[in-house]
């Protein structure tokens, strides 16, 4: 053996693109991306924004496009794609941070529309951008696809019935697009976060008896950072995960693993 056959790499030079980048996992996502060595494009409702995240890109020494772009739309998506691959060149690494929490109620009183927008967003938002990303992956034989599911697409929570839907559906996702795409070089993951602060969860985290028994639930007794996130996202596009595809990774601090209580 010599060092270059055990060299490995933790960079992630190309373009990729994060939707969701206004805030949360997304902002995470696209500076971690960008500390590795990636340009990136930020994709969210509206392009305004995304202002921060493209300064603290750029404050990285990397290129950073705003883009408002709804990703439920697969119109959108396309004319969107066209414009990254035109201003910063094919994409390399995408990230689909992108996603809604409707109200929390129980399952009887979910309502139909709020079912709608989970499926459009979350599912949905996230399998047009892995399509449009495909175009510029599948013909240079290489691109690395991040999901962010929950976990809760891997256990329940109460009163979530049908976002806990909509995460497991992404997590499929994951699995049926590594194997389709395994023969042209694409690795795809999906991400099942805990309880992170973000704007997302901060309502929830707010509340002293919800952020108490999160953590009596998580082992490493801590909810999650948005960094915590992003660092998983560049290590699973960069050369160093590039045997690892098709897998649904829990970062929850141990909180899937089991139960930390029981007094045995
Ligand atoms: N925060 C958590 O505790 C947590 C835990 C597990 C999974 N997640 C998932 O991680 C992802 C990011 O969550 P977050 O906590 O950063 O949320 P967030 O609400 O803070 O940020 C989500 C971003 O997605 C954007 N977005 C929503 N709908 C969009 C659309 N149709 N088109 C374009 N952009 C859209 C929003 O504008 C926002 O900037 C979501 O998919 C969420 O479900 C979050």
């Amino acid at each position: 053996m010599n060092q270059a056959d055990l060299a490995v790499s933790f960079q992630t030079d190309g373009v990729a693109v994060v939707t969701g980048a206004a805030q949360g996992i997304g902002q995470a996502a696209a500076v971690a991306l960008a500390q590795q060595g990636a340009d990136v494009a930020c994709v969210d409702r509206d392009a305004d924004r995304c202002a921060e995240t493209v300064a603290l890109v750029e404050g990285l020494g990397r290129k950073a496009l705003a883009i408002g772009c709804d990703v439920s739309s697969r119109a959108e998506v396309d004319a969107a794609a066209e414009r990254i691959v035109a201003e910063l060149g094919p994409i390399t690494y995408l990230a689909t941070c992108a996603g809604v929490l409707t109200e929390n109620v129980t399952a009887e009183d979910v309502k139909d529309e709020d079912l709608d927008t989970l499926w459009s967003v979350n599912v949905k938002g996230s399998f047009n951008w892995a399509i449009a990303a495909s175009r510029s992956m599948i013909p240079a034989g290489r691109g690395s696809i991040v999901l962010i599911s929950s976990q809760a697409g891997l256990v329940s929570l109460p009163s979530q019935a049908g976002y806990s839907m909509s995460k497991g559906a992404v997590a499929t996702m994951a699995r049926s697009l590594a194997i389709d795409w395994a023969k042209h070089g694409l690795t795809v993951n999906a991400l099942c976060p805990t309880f992170i602060w973000t704007p997302m969860a901060a309502p929830m985290l707010e509340i002293p008896e919800v952020h108490a028994a999160a953590i009596r639930r998580i082992p490493l007794g801590r909810v999650g950072q948005p960094r915590d996130i992003g660092g998983v996202v560049a290590f699973l596009c960069s050369p160093a995960a590039s045997l690892i595809t098709g897998v649904v990774l829990p970062v929850d601090g141990g909180w899937t693993a089991g139960e930390p209580e029981l007094p045995l």
